[in-house]
């Protein structure tokens, strides 16, 4: 569903004073939470299971994170399954979302997800390793109990590192706890079952607990510093170009001593390089995206590979060969100059055309044209500190609307000018702070596009090559021939 952007941007908190408890008309029968540590990002499932305790209960305070905490990168709320739109946070400073949860009569029950992603949770611990040496990193929150604003008859948190070399973990004090207050089985640790937890948010006797956690990682830690995608559409050429510059950033260890180059081609050859050296990875395109480009500060950077996506239609045309009738992404290898140790940034840029029947619909009634334009190309436990989207219409676009899939920072309108513009183009640019895979999703302008503004190109070309014409005629003229006296 599309929503106006203004309704999607968070409310400034009103008062200077914490946000203050909702009247305790619910209790949590069971939460049940599963943490899932990455590089960069950590993903965080929480399932509630919810009784009124009143009839006419009002509006569910649902604890993104705790007093003073960070709003996470990425959250989502379903009740009953269904995904909640248009919720926000109430106070910044302890993110905490207002939920409806129907016409409930006292104790009837309701289930609640929510779904987060958070940025940069875990840093890595030694902050620097040798070439050759496993990378840890250390995972910390402030809350061992799922932040609540009412009290839980029973809970339990499940936190799973991606690999079972677990070196370290924090302890829980047993509070709340009947036997035992952390099990490892494996890669995961579980946390209670915590029984009887009052509410840890607003007047509360509650001390939350930090916990961390020491892990291992076989994947570099990638993230981008910044991303400045432009998209740029041109109706004359029925294409859509999409350009990345990116400053990649290895997140991971630093490396401690120097570089062996040699040390890393044997590591290669055996199939064994270090989880803090990034050499190389991939970009999934649209299906139809071709005439991928790659270059960095240097010049072209020819060790990439792009596998081109296939869609049904194609599929069909090509008959001799026996594909499945399935849409297959393309994809981009993309190999940086030299390989990134922790730490280490790479400046580059990427682009592709796809055909803009691809992402462009006309409304029949309004004429009005529909665009949609992904926000980014995701790649998994991705990061980006800071995201631009800067979306180029063509030249006479009116009335743009632009909608966001989710709260941006910023929304600005602008004029582009090029080669062969008159009036130039409309150019909407979006940012954002901390974006992840989950962000992967198209931000949609509508504009209207008059005929006069189709044929404005096609005037101008044919004035500009009009105009070559004249000042060739009149050149013929010219008397060339060198005077000799
Ligand atoms: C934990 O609390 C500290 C101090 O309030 C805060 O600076 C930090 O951002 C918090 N951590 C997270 C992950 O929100
Ligand atoms: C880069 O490569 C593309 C095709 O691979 C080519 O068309 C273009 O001319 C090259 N540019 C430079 C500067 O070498
Ligand atoms: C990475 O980029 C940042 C700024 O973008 C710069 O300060 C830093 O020196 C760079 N690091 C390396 C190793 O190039
Ligand atoms: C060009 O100029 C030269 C010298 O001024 C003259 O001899 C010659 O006839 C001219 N040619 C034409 C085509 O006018």
């Amino acid at each position: 569903m599309l929503l106006p952007t203004f309704l999607l941007l968070p409310f400034l908190p009103l008062g200077l004073g914490a946000l203050s408890p909702p009247p305790q008309t619910y209790i949590n029968t069971a939460i049940a939470r599963t943490v899932e540590l990455g590089g960069a990002t950590t993903h965080i499932t929480t399932q509630y299971n919810i009784k009124a305790t009143s009839d006419g209960p009002g509006e569910y305070h649902l604890a993104l994170a705790g007093e003073g905490d960070e709003e996470p990168a990425w959250w989502e709320v379903a009740v009953g399954g269904k995904p909640v739109e248009g919720v926000t946070i109430l106070d910044d400073r302890s993110p905490t979302v207002s939920v409806p949860l129907g016409d409930l009569k006292k104790d009837e029950t309701v289930t609640l997800s929510l779904t987060q992603v958070l940025a940069h949770a875990s840093s890595p611990l030694p902050a620097a390793i040798e070439q050759r040496e496993s990378q840890y990193l250390v995972w910390k929150t402030n809350s061992t109990y799922v932040d609540n604003w009412y009290p839980t008859d029973v809970e339990r948190v499940k936190i799973r590192a991606p690999h079972p070399s677990i070196l370290s973990y924090g302890s829980v004090p047993s509070t709340y706890t009947r036997d035992s207050t952390v099990t490892k089985s494996g890669a995961t640790l579980t946390l209670g079952p915590f029984h009887s937890v009052p509410p840890t948010l607003g007047k509360t006797e509650v001390k939350q607990q930090p916990f961390s956690l020491h892990y291992e990682v076989k994947e570099p830690v990638i993230g981008y510093k910044t991303l400045k995608r432009s998209a740029e559409v041109s109706h004359w050429g029925a294409n859509l170009n999409i350009q990345d510059d990116i400053a990649l950033v290895n997140n991971g260890a630093k490396l401690k001593g120097h570089f062996s180059r040699l040390a890393h081609q044997q590591s290669k050859y055996h199939a064994s390089v270090p989880a803090q050296i990034l050499s190389d990875f991939t970009l999934r395109l649209p299906p139809t995206a071709h005439s991928t480009y790659y270059y960095d500060t240097i010049g072209n950077v020819s060790t990439s590979h792009f596998r081109q996506g296939t869609t049904p239609a194609q599929n069909a045309k090509s008959s001799r060969v026996r594909t499945s009738p399935r849409t297959v992404e393309g994809t981009l290898e993309l190999r940086p100059r030299y390989p990134l140790l922790g730490g280490w940034n790479y400046t580059f840029t990427v682009g592709w055309d796809m055909p803009l029947g691809d992402v462009l619909k006309s409304e029949v009634e309004t004429g009005k044209k529909v665009l949609a334009v992904p926000f980014l190309t995701g790649m998994k436990d991705l990061v980006v500190d800071d995201a631009e989207l800067k979306i180029i219409l063509p030249e006479g676009a009116t009335d743009v609307q632009v909608f966001t899939p989710f709260p941006v920072d910023s929304i600005s309108h602008s004029t582009h000018k090029t080669y062969l513009d008159t009036t130039g183009r409309y150019a909407v640019t979006i940012k954002k702070a901390h974006i992840t895979e989950n962000h992967a999703q198209n931000v949609y302008v509508t504009y209207h596009y008059p005929l006069s503004a189709q044929l404005q190109k096609p005037i101008t070309v044919a004035s500009v090559v009009g105009g070559l014409f004249l000042l060739g005629m009149g050149l013929r003229r010219v008397n060339y021939s060198i005077d000799k006296k």
